[in-house]
């Protein structure tokens, strides 16, 4: 195998860029395809609960180590009435859904989506309807949620079942209203002055919400800072983030695997931007308040690689195949390197919604009345969840570097490592993005005590297209590697092409 030259950079406790936000680990369910029904939801399975809840769905979503859920969308949200979710489920309207267009039952509704994260320990995040709907709604759907009892709505939900509030701290201010193809799609200043209006409102009920304004649905967007500076001139201090959505793919036909392994650029690129326009906004309001990034739409998406909407012969159907990407290990490869991405702006990345949970562009597949598997991209997201906690420090890597098509000269390294003050130990989280050869890999441990290697697990092979299928569903999964050592110092690490790699790291002489 070619060996490319070493890539060094060294580690210190004192150069930190800030601590992890558990949020940066979350997720999102949206009403689209089968990621509800026929996925996550599917009563008459036998691994189904006593809410229609798959147990084995479940089980995959705890492995995953998912830390909150946006709910329930999306494009679907913005022709959404909360109130067809809710109450007896055989008395719920079927309705045509338009964003997707498919059936919607409403037999899944807000009060399913909490007994689900509370059966999976994750802290729901709740969208409300900007696109056909308003403020009167958005207030009463948070009354109906979080109040604790004694008025109409309230009540209305305790009747429902629901005697215990559900306590949604986390509320999206609609989503993607930049975007021509959003239902009730807005200018700039319209959705800055509903915005503030609906904030307003909410905070009024509970001033201890955390909003999230919808920045632009893509760094793309031809509104690109001037939205995010609308936006945030009308609402700084009336929200906590602002949104960031971003999906990486290849066009049918596009070769260019560099340019696609080195997307983590893009996402970078884009994080410093929306920051930059943050803080002008909050320099020219002369605030003393930080706005945060909810990055609550990534992952990769080859979108020409299944179907956007049903085929027009199947009119509006339940549950279609919509946006099931089979994930390869080169997307497993990028997935990790987009949690890279945000890792290394942890100070301003403070939540995260890896879109979408099951089956519509996601980790977990399943087949109704069949199994449940992990696509090749659950891995890096489960090992960063597990093991990417506690403060970020700063990685400024001398790494050999190639041309892309898309980005000109990138690092072929893309790593960054984080530490538990409380027990001394540091994770490296490392991409080779050369697809050829191996990235030796220097590491000096600065200022710490004496450190040894608990393990390096590795997702690499031959195949950079394979994946894991109802047949084969396990053909990537990660390998330990051996020979990764500290000495005199520094961990020495080689890091084979196109891999994703975890570095375990302890004190010496601690368990
Ligand atoms: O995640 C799929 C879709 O992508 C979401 O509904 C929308 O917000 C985005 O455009």
């Amino acid at each position: 195998m070619t060996q490319l030259p070493t890539a060094r950079f060294t580690l210190d406790p004192a150069f930190g860029i800030g601590t992890v936000n558990p949020r940066l680990y979350g997720s999102f369910v949206e009403h689209l395809g089968r990621c509800v029904y026929d996925g996550l939801y599917e009563p008459g399975h036998p691994e189904a609960d006593e809410a229609g809840l798959r147990r084995d769905v479940l089980a995959l979503i705890r492995e995953l180590g998912v830390t909150t859920v946006r709910y329930p969308g999306g494009n679907f949200v913005s022709g959404h009435r909360w109130e067809d979710g809710v109450g007896p489920a055989e008395q719920r309207p079927a309705r045509l859904e338009l964003a997707w267009h498919s059936l919607e039952t409403n037999r899944f509704g807000l009060g399913e989506f909490i007994d689900f994260c509370r059966k999976t320990d994750i802290e729901p995040m709740l969208a409300v309807n900007l696109g056909t709907r308003g403020v009167e709604d958005a207030v009463r759907l948070l009354e109906y949620a979080n109040h604790p009892g004694g008025t109409e709505l309230s009540d209305l939900r305790i009747a429902h079942g629901a005697e215990q509030p559900y306590g949604i701290r986390m509320w999206c201010l609609g989503n993607e209203m930049d975007g021509p193809w959003q239902i009730g799609h807005k200018k700039p200043g319209e959705y800055a002055r509903l915005a503030r209006e609906t904030a307003s409102a909410m905070k009024m009920a509970d001033p201890d919400l955390e909003l999230v304004a919808c920045g632009s649905s893509g760094f793309g967007m031809p509104t690109l800072g001037t939205w995010e500076a609308t936006v945030l001139g009308e609402c700084y201090e009336l929200v906590d983030h602002v949104s960031l959505h971003s999906y990486y793919g290849l066009a049918d036909g596009d070769t260019d695997l560099d340019s696609f392994l080195a997307s983590g650029e893009d996402m970078e690129r884009y994080i410093a931007a929306v920051t930059a326009t943050c803080d002008h906004v909050g320099a020219t309001l002369k605030s003393r308040k930080t706005i945060m990034l909810s990055y609550d739409e990534w992952n990769v998406w080859h979108t020409d690689r299944s179907p956007m909407a049903p085929a027009p012969e199947d009119g509006f159907p339940y549950a279609p195949r919509l946006l099931e990407n089979s994930y390869t290990l080169a997307d497993a490869v990028l997935t990790g390197s987009l949690l890279i991405a945000m890792l290394r702006h942890a100070d301003r990345v403070t939540a995260a919604s890896l879109a979408q949970l099951v089956n519509v562009i996601a980790p977990i597949m399943t087949e109704p009345g069949g199994p449940a598997w992990r696509q090749t991209s659950f891995y890096p997201f489960a090992q960063a969840s597990a093991y990417g906690r506690g403060r970020v420090l700063r990685v400024a890597a001398d790494s050999p570097r190639h041309s892309t098509g898309r980005f000109g000269e990138v690092d072929l390294l893309h790593a960054t490592a984080v530490t538990d003050d409380d027990t001394g130990s540091v994770t490296v989280f490392a991409v080779n993005r050369s697809r050829t050869a191996g990235l030796p890999l220097d590491v000096e441990l600065r200022g710490f005590e004496a450190l040894t290697v608990v393990e390096h697990l590795v997702l690499d092979g031959d195949d950079p297209d394979a994946r894991n299928t109802l047949r084969d569903p396990e053909r990537v999964t990660p390998r330990t590697v051996t020979g990764t050592a500290v000495t005199g110092g520094a961990l020495r690490a080689d890091l084979t092409p196109l891999s994703w790699n975890v570095i375990r790291l302890r004190r010496a002489g601690s368990r």
